[in-house]
């Protein structure tokens, strides 16, 4: 299938507390694939945690770091990368993941995206000051539509994280 070429890269999205970090990390090694997470990428670059460019530069300019950054992941060889939840949001960062990648979607209940959030507090800004289920609740409603372009869907749980790994590989092969 065109969409799991061997050649592109495997690019995560979804909603915060989703798993895309921890299932991707895992299924790069299963691929004997490098991981990157964008997130991290994008700290590296600046200096900064996600919740500090957000507070000092506005959520516009993270935005188009997050841009730049997975652009530059994609044209690279060929790995599995973890984006933030928002990433495929921007429409020019999503035709670029769906026209050279191939993207997954990773999807919980809100109820297990809440839970893990709350284990990093403070590192979400878009869900600073409120309460998480319903913060997200409003996002999915938002966003997944448009995570439901991703040729792939795979919901990473009641599964634990390895059984997520071998659906995504599944739906690979
Ligand atoms: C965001 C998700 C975060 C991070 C930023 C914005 C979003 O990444 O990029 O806080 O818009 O959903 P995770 O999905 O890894 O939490």
């Amino acid at each position: 299938r065109l969409h799991s070429a061997p050649e592109r890269s495997i690019v995560l999205v979804g909603l915060m507390g989703a798993g895309k970090s921890t299932v991707g990390r895992r299924l790069a090694q299963r691929l004997r694939l490098p991981f990157v997470d964008s997130d991290e990428e994008i700290e590296q670059a600046a200096g900064l945690s996600v919740a500090e460019i957000f507070e000092r530069y506005g959520e516009g300019h993270f935005r188009d770091g997050e841009r730049r950054v997975i652009a530059r992941l994609i044209e690279g060889r060929r790995k599995v990368i973890a984006t933030g939840g928002g990433a495929f949001m921007n429409e020019e960062t999503r035709a670029l993941i769906l026209d050279r990648a191939t993207a997954i979607w990773l999807d919980a209940d809100i109820g297990v995206l809440a839970g893990r959030v709350a284990r990093r507090p403070g590192a979400r800004p878009l869900l600073k000051g409120q309460d998480p289920k319903v913060a997200l609740t409003a996002l999915a409603e938002k966003r997944n539509p448009i995570y439901a372009l991703a040729p792939i869907h795979v919901r990473s749980e009641p599964l634990p994280h390895s059984a997520a790994v071998e659906a995504i590989l599944r739906a690979l092969a």
